[in-house]
């Protein structure tokens, strides 16, 4: 239902389905859709060449997408049409665009340089942001270099992240991702799951002296992390002989809310702070990235930070036809509004980024998984796909069959580096062959005459017919390094940007996480009674719960 005035927001551009650009793209597309990628390129020999865009060190090939030049044209017509220009300076800006939530959406002064200005509610937040940088530096040296002790005066040897979404899957995607750089003497875990397994195996091995806790939570009330965190203060003050004073020395704090920090036992002078403007999945350049800037070191943290910024400025000020993010982002909504794609596969050729899928699927799922516009109508388009992947070339020998041979369009995103960081024999070279030969067989594909010419009886051969036709893009750089991460991450976060505002939906709040939680609050106690509890739910879930509460 649209409601007349939603609070501080003011539609800037026609509903989607009624602007020029998207009824001309509908009509392209009829155009396009028969058209094979094989012809595309054999009547466009500079195709490879022109279908590029390259900024920042990062260079994108786009030429292996099911397109014409008049389809970027018209995608880019689109962007222009839905406002995405304004919308990128009210981003800049520090205006509210999280209208539901009545917040700025500024990750982009995370990564501002130091004596900057962003204003919120006309306080400067570049200065705070670097404030905290200051002290996560400070902090991070400490630990490091064994200045900081525990309890019993022995170095932190040990470090435990505990949280959960964006308090989570940013920190272990980036340490996974920089595993290379970092402190090799420093052990790193990360515990996530309200399962008790995740946190018992995490510790198992950790001498309680040596370990430090970090409790990552914008809000430090979720269910999962204040409960792994009460388990592991029990576990430390019980391994130091159960004094409390030990927590000071053993558990530090990630957070928005100094009341709950308290609370819990630390002291703020052991917090590291962020804001309401940081949504939690674009959170892991701020404190959030503690574990990461003690497993690389501050040097290399900044670096990941000004690779983030050099993105930033990327988005902020390239033209739509070279700009990176918005070409990855209208790509995106070609194949999901148009295509009628339902998933993008995301394939990094480089083991260290074995997390990065898993961390982009919060990043585009919970930003762009809605269904109601500003104005809370409900949307007639698709929006956000469904994200996944895994390395290549493991990948290739689970399920790229599907991706090559079945019935859905999965456009892929391919990443690659020139350098490898463990250089090994031939090793590189055939990552990177095989990166090729994946986006050329998924492109071109195999006819029917080609299998028959390689003597393969008739009954055989559409079994090993390739269609071909399948898009992808590739992404490639010289060499993972904390920059380039930076740049990378917010590559896949203005790219999400680009398509939220297109599609007219708030990217920046997730009501749709509320009700699970709610209901699990109302069942715990139900599964936890000791005596029979009367329930009110639907005859599953009632049954369910009787079920458990017998065996458990
Ligand atoms: O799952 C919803 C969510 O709010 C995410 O957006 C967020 O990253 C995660 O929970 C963790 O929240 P917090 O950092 O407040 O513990």
């Amino acid at each position: 239902m649209a409601t007349s005035a939603t609070p501080g927001y003011t539609p800037k551009a026609e509903p989607l389905a009624k602007r020029k650009a998207w009824l001309d793209l509908q009509n392209h597309y009829q155009e396009v859709r028969p058209q094979h990628l094989k012809k595309l390129f054999a009547e466009d020999p500079q195709r490879g060449e022109r279908m590029t865009a390259e900024a920042v060190g990062i260079f994108l090939d786009y030429s292996k997408n099911r397109i014409t030049d008049r389809t970027v044209q018209l995608l880019i017509q689109l962007a222009e049409e839905s406002g995405l220009r304004s919308n990128i300076d009210a981003m800049f800006r520090g205006e509210k665009i999280n209208f539901t939530e009545k917040r700025a959406v500024l990750h982009v002064a995370l990564r501002a340089p130091r004596g900057t200005s962003i204003l919120v509610d006309g306080q400067n937040v570049v200065a705070d942001v670097h404030a905290v940088l200051d002290k996560m530096t400070e902090f991070s040296n400490r630990v490091r270099s064994g200045a900081w002790k525990g309890h019993s005066g022995k170095r932190i040897r040990n470090i435990v992240n505990i949280g959960i979404g964006g308090s989570d899957l940013g920190p272990v995607m980036a340490y996974e991702a920089l595993k290379h750089y970092r402190e090799r003497d420093l052990t790193f875990r990360f515990v996530s799951n309200v399962d008790g397994t995740d946190l018992a195996e995490a510790a198992r091995d950790l001498d309680a002296a040596e370990t430090l806790f970090i409790v990552s939570s914008k809000t430090f009330t979720t269910l999962e992390t204040m409960t792994n965190a009460h388990s592991a203060r029990a576990w430390s003050v019980a391994a130091l002989g159960g004094d409390e004073q030990s927590v000071a020395k053993h558990f530090v704090a990630v957070s928005t809310n100094a009341a709950e920090v308290t609370k819990f036992g630390i002291d703020t002078a052991n917090m590291f702070g962020f804001w309401d403007w940081v949504g939690g999945r674009y959170s892991m350049d701020s404190a959030i990235g503690l574990s990461t800037m003690l497993a690389i070191g501050p040097d290399h943290f900044r670096s990941m930070l000004h690779g983030f910024r050099e993105m930033d400025e990327h988005f902020h000020t390239a033209p739509f036809a070279q700009n990176l993010p918005v070409l990855m982002g209208l790509l995106g909504i070609w194949y999901t509004d148009f295509f009628g794609a339902q998933t993008v596969a995301v394939l990094p050729y480089e083991q260290y980024l074995k997390r990065f899928p898993a961390y982009l699927q919060q990043l585009t799922m919970e930003s762009n998984g809605k269904q109601v516009t500003f104005d809370g109508s409900k949307v007639n388009y698709a929006t956000g796909p469904i994200y996944w992947g895994e390395p290549g070339t493991s990948g290739q020998h689970s399920f790229y069959q599907l991706i090559h041979q079945g019935t859905r369009l999965i456009p892929c995103d391919f990443i690659a580096f020139a350098q490898p960081l463990n250089p090994l024999g031939r090793h590189h070279d055939m990552l990177i062959a095989n990166v090729f030969a994946q986006t050329e067989a998924l492109a071109f594909g195999k006819t029917p005459e080609q299998v028959k010419d390689e003597g393969t009886p008739d009954w055989l051969v559409p079994h090993r017919v390739f269609q071909g036709n399948r898009p992808s893009n590739t992404i490639l750089a010289t060499r993972l390094t904390p920059e380039i991460l930076g740049k990378l991450v917010a590559l896949y976060e203005h790219s999400v940007f680009t398509q939220g505002a297109i599609w007219q939906i708030n990217s920046f709040d997730q009501w749709g996480v509320e009700l699970g939680k709610v209901l699990a609050q109302r069942i715990i106690p139900e599964v936890e009674s000791r005596t029979e509890p009367s329930l009110g739910h639907d005859s599953s879930t009632n049954n369910l719960i009787r079920r458990y509460r017998k065996l458990k």
